[in-house]
């Protein structure tokens, strides 16, 4: 993808970061929470909800369904009167997800189950993802959906059905894949049953059970019976473990910072980064305050250290897989040689994440490679100035902010606009963090 939107310049001059910080609430359980807040019938609540660029899409594709959805930015918060599947109505246009491939894949889902048809799309990068391995199980349920490359490219077109309960092994771990599923599943006839190579992130299954719906829980195979409805609820969201790692990261690397960051989400399947770090020699002490909604969080207090290389395995991926490019720039950092591997779904991101990073890393100096299913590199690299293209992708862009925070090398960041999807407000809240040392 090209990049669009002003570049960023990374100060250049490393301050130990101290203090105290929130970042923008979980990208993931927001989602969930407007998604579910929707079936819902009633009124609910969410508080520090992102309302970043992906959030705010799928705000616009629930109000296309005829959702009534109020949102207010400074105050996190957004409110969502919901109608159950009833309630829904049929979008009079294309529904555009933008750059986010969970309200794309999540809401396939939904309108799989609806009776109405829906054209569901999104930008250049988005029309580029792969769409068959959630086309497949929906289909198998009974939905009919269309789109270009045999429907495994957007725009796809939804004809929703009375469904039937499917049996599924899905061929990869995709948390994604496995909601549009489960969200199909609460209208289908019978009892579903999911299974994925390894387990991903939980929070549909999470926020299900709060919600009031029984789901059945097995390692990584999830089992729902069709018919139960979803309570109306008030929720909190808990800070982005994926947003929060940036800061991590760039602590580590700072000489001389102290950071805590409060109010993460602490749920397991996504603080695989956390343990790596830690393993790599990170000085991170976690602080569990509780559980909202039936996801765990806290806050993460983090000193900087020397770092050692390690290897990420494949079973260790899915804990961790959108914190690669953190880890790879903290990894850099590190004197010995660091390999990711059983990463391949790194290709399928917002851009293909090892290609982009291994790009970056080479601009800025360090000797690192790409692999089919991953990457290796080596450090410890004086990183050089460069100009990074993080190729549209907020998490690209974010990673080498997070190192030009904490080296002497300045990047030229290109389009940076491309983190409102995650991380709207990052000048605001890493300015304060930045300290004279005393
Ligand atoms: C997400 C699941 C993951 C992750 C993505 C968000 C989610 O993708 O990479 O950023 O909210 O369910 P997959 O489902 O493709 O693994």
């Amino acid at each position: 993808m090209k990049a669009v939107g002003a570049s960023y310049r990374t100060p250049g001059d490393p301050r130990p970061l101290r203090g105290s910080v929130t970042v923008p609430g979980d990208k993931s359980i927001s989602h969930r929470a407007l998604i579910l807040s929707a079936l819902a019938e009633g009124r609910s609540s969410i508080r520090g909800c992102n309302l970043g660029r992906d959030v705010l899409s799928t705000v616009g594709a629930l109000r296309a369904l005829g959702v009534g959805c109020t949102v207010d930015r400074e105050a996190a918060r957004a409110e969502v009167q919901g109608q159950g599947w009833e309630g829904m109505a049929e979008p009079s246009s294309v529904v555009d997800a933008g750059n986010s491939g969970t309200t794309l894949r999540l809401l396939l889902g939904v309108c799989a189950a609806l009776p109405v048809r829906t054209v569901l799309s999104g930008d250049a990068s988005l029309r580029r993802r792969p769409m068959r391995r959630v086309v497949e199980p929906l289909r198998a349920m009974g939905a009919v959906i269309e789109g270009p490359e045999g429907a495994d490219r957007p725009p796809l077109s939804v004809e929703g059905r009375p469904l039937r309960a499917v049996t599924w092994r899905s061929s990869v771990a995709s948390a994604q894949v496995k909601s549009a599923v489960l969200l199909a599943a609460l209208r289908a006839e019978g009892i579903t049953s999911y299974r994925e190579p390894l387990a991903s992130r939980d929070h549909t299954e999470r926020m299900l059970s709060s919600a009031g719906v029984r789901v059945e829980l097995g390692g990584s195979r999830v089992r729902l019976a069709g018919g139960q409805p979803i309570r109306a609820m008030d929720r909190t969201v808990p800070g982005d473990i994926s947003s929060a790692i940036f800061l991590v990261v760039a602590a580590t690397l700072a000489e001389g910072s102290n950071l805590t960051i409060t109010d993460v989400g602490l749920n397991p399947s996504r603080t695989g980064a956390l343990d790596v770090l830690v393993r790599m020699g990170a000085d991170v002490t976690i602080r569990r305050r509780g559980d909202v909604a039936g996801e765990p969080f806290g806050d993460v207090q983090v000193r900087a250290a020397a770092l050692r290389p390690t290897s990420v395995s494949p079973e260790e991926v899915p804990a961790l897989i959108d914190e690669i490019p953190a880890l790879a720039v903290a990894a850099a950092g590190a004197a010995g040689t660091t390999v990711f591997s059983g990463a391949g779904e790194l290709r399928f991101k917002e851009s293909d994440r090892i290609e982009a990073m291994v790009l970056g890393l080479r601009a800025a100096g360090v000797p690192c490679r790409a692999e089919e299913g991953g990457l290796t590199l080596t450090g410890p690299s004086n990183l050089e100035p460069a100009r990074i293209d993080p190729h549209g992708d907020h998490r690209i862009a974010l990673a080498f902010a997070a190192a030009g925070l904490a080296g002497t090398a300045a990047f030229e960041i290109d389009g940076w606009d491309c983190t409102e999807v995650s991380f709207p407000r990052w000048h605001e809240i890493v300015s304060g963090l930045r300290t004279d040392g005393r």
